[in-house]
């Protein structure tokens, strides 16, 4: 196998992937809307290896030229909150079943799609609800394709522990919707790692759940941080309904005004956490790829020095 197709290969998790896949020497292909904005992906690669390709997931008709020639597809494509060009079911449900549809014509030989753990076509939550419908429109096309679903990933570019510890260099308050929800924060390097292992060993059908080695709730990992960073602050506990009401509110004005207006919380998102993000114990996991995950508390010191007080 060469030549990988990534989707989303200039993103948090896509650049780890583009980089592992690399090293290993394959050929790799990535789709982007911005493709000046991922030429740091280059240096990943010796000259020639990394391509970068001006694209949209949602260009159904370009897909074929996209993936042209591709012995493997990756979808890393998501969004965490809905633009007037880009819903939830575009562009999780719509284009990645396109995506799927697509490779299997082409006869590509392996097919990866990444969703979310919690994703489920009945769950209250647009986002969830949408990696839900989206894993399963994936497996109608492409009956054999690998679904890896990863709790919150921490890395250097994470959004979660960034933006916390951004809001904590500048207000005396944190707010914690869900303080009490637990997650399985995963290594976004051991999920690049579980993907190109999978790519190496051309597995197909595959369904993985990739959770760290730790359970940690919400305020446990504000908590953490805050002491990472050796930074006091007050955590407000925001109990889900007025917390509903504030993202609620937050949707409405998106709707009326559009993106303007920045999405600083959504309604999608609150649902998203008021179910625990944990790895079921039925699914296949970490251990079942023969991958030891890295632990939050080594990783995180890098990932928020520069926050660190004195
Ligand atoms: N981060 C987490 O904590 C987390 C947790 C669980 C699951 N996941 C899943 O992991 C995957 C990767 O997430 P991430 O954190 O790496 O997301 P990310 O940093 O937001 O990256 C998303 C990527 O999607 C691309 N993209 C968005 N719209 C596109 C479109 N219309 N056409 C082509 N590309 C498009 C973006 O590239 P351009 O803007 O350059 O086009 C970007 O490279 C997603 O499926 C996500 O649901 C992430």
């Amino acid at each position: 196998m060469n030549l990988v197709t990534i989707f989303g290969g200039s993103g948090f998790l896509g650049r780890y992937l583009v980089r592992q896949l690399a090293s290993k020497g394959y050929f790799i292909r990535v789709i982007t809307r911005h493709p000046n904005e991922a030429l740091f992906l280059r240096v990943y690669g010796k000259v020639g290896q990394i391509q970068l390709f001006r694209g949209d997931i949602k260009e159904e008709q370009k897909l074929g030229d996209y993936i042209r020639e591709s012995d493997c597809v990756i979808n890393c494509v998501a969004t965490f909150f809905e633009t007037r060009s880009q819903s939830f079911n575009n562009l999780h449900v719509n284009a990645a079943r396109n995506l799927a549809r697509e490779a299997k014509k082409q006869g590509v030989n392996q097919f990866i799609h990444i969703s979310s753990l919690g994703a489920s076509s009945k769950s209250s939550s647009l986002l969830l609800k949408s990696k839900g419908a989206g894993e399963e429109a994936v497996l109608d096309c492409f009956t054999d394709a690998n679904i890896i679903r990863p709790s919150l990933i921490f890395g250097n570019e994470d959004t979660f522990f960034n933006r916390f510890a951004k809001l904590s260099s500048i207000s005396p308050f944190i707010p914690v919707i869900g303080s009490s929800t637990k997650f399985q924060p995963v290594y976004v390097d051991d999920v690049a790692k579980a993907v190109t292992l999978l790519v190496e060993s051309d597995q197909r059908k595959r369904y993985i759940e990739l959770g760290g080695d730790e359970i940690y709730t919400f305020k446990e990992l504000i908590d953490m941080l805050l002491s990472e960073i050796k930074r006091k602050r007050i955590i407000l506990k925001i109990p889900f309904l007025p917390a509903r009401i504030i993202a609620a509110t937050n949707d409405f004005f998106r709707l009326v005004l559009g993106d303007i207006v920045p999405a600083f919380l959504t309604l999608a998102q609150v649902k998203s956490l008021e179910n625990d993000n944990v790895v079921e114990l039925k699914t296949e996991k970490f251990s079942d790829l023969g991958i030891v995950p890295k632990k939050l508390k080594i990783i995180l010191p890098n990932i928020v020095n520069r926050f660190k007080r004195g």
